[in-house]
């Protein structure tokens, strides 16, 4: 199969399914214009993972994912897998995923879109213009550090988890932010608790000894309680945010709610050898099944993919441009306000596939 990209796809549980196929669809219709240019192979992650084979995430789909150039992922998670012990729950096959194929660096852009700026938890006037991307560092710190567990001593249970950053894993995961912030607004805000952690005073070093080669980038450092103040206070004023795991882990969440369209975001987790694309809602259980999810950051994660991995700068700013195209025209899912009668999940896959073919067909459409 020379040639082709082949593409994993790992639909996942609740509505992942109903929005990994509206991606999929996308990429299809954009063959329409490039001839035959993917291969897709499904796979199984988490709850349904769990039902069919027991464990969230299957030898055969690890290898699945390693024979892909990239993973496209739905949605992991619902109720009926609650009650399960830990390590047999479907959010492992998320963690185990990103450990399995090194996807050290994750990003998480929170754009607000001018058509849906009156969405956003902030008054229009201050979010208007936000564009920043969370750059969280992914298969390190107190997610993966050892020891953990919960122990007995003296009568008692004590929990614990350890926060550890060796130097490479911070320097790597700083560069790539840095190169991004090249291609952006040249701007890198490293958040830290530097004043209370030594895995943080020791991220800071590194962080500034990495910004030395990369002398047109500004860099700031802001600990994080204050940077979960400032995101809500002058939110346009970051580009690139770079932190640890659990930092953002948090603070990724609360960018996506600058934007109010939780429904929009997509993300992309990067190794050096494999890539994995999902977009951040969850598996919403409570509308899985009802042809109400809205599938745009499914497909806006597709455009990452054809960004990130096959550097097809070109269609993946013609996904993107068909999103923005389509919302203008007031086409909207239940999960967004608007005057007209809102689409199913697969119609806005379809809009957005023949507005995508559309661009592409055009030759004025040219990557700025
Ligand atoms: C996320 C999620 C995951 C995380 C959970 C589901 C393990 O919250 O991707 O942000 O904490 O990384
Ligand atoms: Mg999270």
């Amino acid at each position: 199969m020379h040639g082709f990209y082949r593409i994993a796809v790992l639909p996942g549980d609740g509505i992942g399914p109903e929005v990994t196929s509206e991606a999929v669809k996308v990429l299809k219709a954009a063959e329409e214009v490039l001839g035959p240019t993917f291969r897709f192979q499904t796979g199984l992650i988490g709850g349904c993972a769990l039902d069919a084979t027991a464990v969230p995430l299957p030898p055969e789909t690890i290898s699945i994912c390693n024979q892909a150039h990239a993973v496209l992922l739905g949605a992991v998670g619902g109720p009926q897998w609650d009650s399960k012990r830990p390590e047999l729950r479907p959010e492992q096959g998320l963690l185990q995923i990103r450990q399995r194929l090194g996807l050290y660096v994750n990003l998480r852009p929170a754009k607000v879109m001018e058509t849906l700026v009156s969405l956003s938890a902030l008054k229009p006037d201050r979010v208007r213009g936000t564009n920043l991307m969370i750059v969280r560092e992914l298969t390190g710190g107190i997610y993966f550090g050892n020891p953990r567990g919960i122990f007995s001593k003296d009568g008692e249970r004590y929990g614990v988890n350890t926060e550890i950053y060796r130097e490479h894993e911070i320097e790597r995961v700083a560069h790539r932010a840095f190169q991004l912030a090249q291609a952006r607004r040249r701007k890198v805000t490293s958040v830290d608790k530097a004043n209370v952690l030594e895995t943080s005073r020791l991220w800071r070093e590194v962080v500034t000894r990495v910004s030395r080669s990369y002398p047109h980038i500004e860099l700031d450092h802001l600990y994080v309680d204050n940077c979960a103040m400032q995101l809500i206070d002058r939110p346009t004023s970051f580009d690139v945010v770079l932190t640890s795991n659990m930092f953002g882990d948090i603070l990724s969440d609360e960018a996506a709610m600058l934007t109010g369209s939780i429904g929009l975001l997509p993300s992309a987790s990067l190794g050096e050898h494999s890539a994995l694309y999902e977009p951040v809602h969850g598996s919403a259980p409570d509308i899985a099944g009802r042809k109400r999810a809205n599938p745009l950051a499914a497909i806006a994660s597709a455009a990452l993919m054809l960004r990130f991995s096959f550097r097809m700068e070109r269609v993946a700013l013609a996904v993107e441009t068909a999103i923005e195209k389509v919302l203008k025209r007031g086409v909207r899912t239940p999960d967004l306000p608007g005057r007209s009668r809102p689409v199913t999940t697969s119609r806005m896959g379809d809009l957005v596939a023949a507005e995508t073919v559309k661009l592409l067909k055009s030759p004025k459409f040219r990557p700025p």
